[in-house]
């Protein structure tokens, strides 16, 4: 009698996809990238960042510049900082800031996030900026990489190798990263109250349960894509820093289901898109931040009257949303500050269900490649 089983099957460990064991491992990657970071007290510590309170204070910008997915979590980091710590902050796309003479000097504070640590335009903005003298902090998961070798500061996120082409457990743990970063310089330069940074920290370190609960509810998401799986288009929408999530979302939807998406800021509709909404069109509406809610559903009522197929986030307890969805996943309540780190996760669900009922390679989508080192 012989054993048969091969290494590729056994490092999956039960999952059919690397992508859905990715998804799965958030809870822990999330602990581990945030808990060694926290003291007892609340206080952050950031082994590898060197920044002081001096150093903070004379920063009179933030570049956050990435790819893809990082780039998202960048919009996420700049809403972040802005909130929490008060400093203006611009995301680019790392592929454009190279060629545009961005305005940098040594009151810049750079950061670049990366998976990797080895795309070659992220690698090329950082040299540009540090060259001009601006002070590099980096994001990133591949310990020893190019980019935390140039950098004077180091912030890894502990995600663990991710093989998915897809970026799923990296991206919620740089997200993890710049909220410890926002929180950190908030309350290093005095910007934030005190009762206000240890709510947001106690939330923060309850947020790994989160997003357990939410992956309980998988096949609600399941279901959801068996319904989506023969559409030929997608829109995503949002208000806030739901903009961000509806960006990353429908990244994820595109690059693995190959289902043409698109992501807008439900605000800019008018200006457009709502020409393309038509009997059937499925919209994904995410409406977790409390502040924006009415706007939102004002925005898919505007949709569903034009007949779309309206699919919503919400916040648990946010019933009245289902005047306006024809189904509504709920994500557990949290600060809307905090609300990406949850979003996010029914999307990439949702992705990857979809990926794989049309029997994609998930794990490998045509024409990607997981780090992209060419120009
Ligand atoms: C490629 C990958 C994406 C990733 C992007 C940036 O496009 O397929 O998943 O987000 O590169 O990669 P990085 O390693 O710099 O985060």
């Amino acid at each position: 009698y012989q054993v048969t089983w091969d290494i590729d099957s056994a490092e999956k460990e039960g999952f059919e996809h690397f992508t859905l064991k990715e998804i799965f491992e958030q809870p822990k990657a999330i602990r581990n990238t945030l808990f060694p970071r926290l003291d007892k007290n609340n206080d952050i510590i950031l082994d590898g960042i060197k920044l002081t309170k001096e150093d903070i204070e004379v920063f009179d910008r933030v570049y956050i510049v990435a790819c893809g997915t990082a780039y998202h979590a960048g919009l996420v980091g700049r809403f972040a900082i802005e909130r929490f710590a008060g400093i203006p902050v611009s995301v680019e796309v790392a592929s454009e800031f190279r060629y545009r003479d961005p305005f940098i000097d040594d009151k810049t504070l750079f950061i670049a996030v990366s998976q990797s640590g080895e795309t070659l335009d992220t690698l090329a903005a950082l040299r540009e900026a540090k060259r001009k003298g601006a002070r590099i902090l980096s994001i990133v998961n591949v310990v020893g990489s190019s980019v935390t070798r140039e950098s004077h500061d180091v912030l890894y996120t502990w995600a663990g190798p991710e093989i998915g082409v897809a970026s799923t457990k990296a991206y919620t743990t740089q997200l993890i990263a710049f909220y410890l970063i926002a929180l950190y310089m908030a309350r290093l330069t005095g910007k934030m109250p005190e009762n206000q940074y240890h709510q947001i920290l106690d939330e923060l370190k309850g947020i790994d349960k989160k997003v357990e609960a939410v992956l309980k509810k998988a096949d609600v998401c399941k279901a959801m894509a068996m319904l989506q799986k023969d559409n030929t288009s997608v829109f995503f929408m949002g208000r806030g820093v739901d903009v961000e999530t509806s960006f990353e979302g429908s990244l994820k939807y595109k690059e693995i289901s190959y289902i043409n998406s698109v992501a807008i800021a439900a605000g800019e509709l008018k200006h457009g898109t709502i020409a393309l909404i038509e009997e059937g069109t499925l919209v994904m509406a995410l409406a977790t931040q409390e502040r924006l809610f009415d706007k939102m559903c004002s925005n898919m009522l505007e949709v569903k009257a034009r007949g779309a197929r309206v699919v919503a986030i919400a916040q648990e307890g946010r019933t009245e949303i289902e005047k306006y969805a024809s189904e509504v996943f709920y994500i557990p309540r949290t600060m809307d500050e905090l609300a990406p780190i949850l979003s996010i996760i029914p999307l990439q669900l949702l992705a990857y269900y979809v990926s794989a009922a049309r029997g994609n390679d998930v794990d490998k989508p045509r024409n990607l490649a997981k780090s992209v080192t060419v120009e």
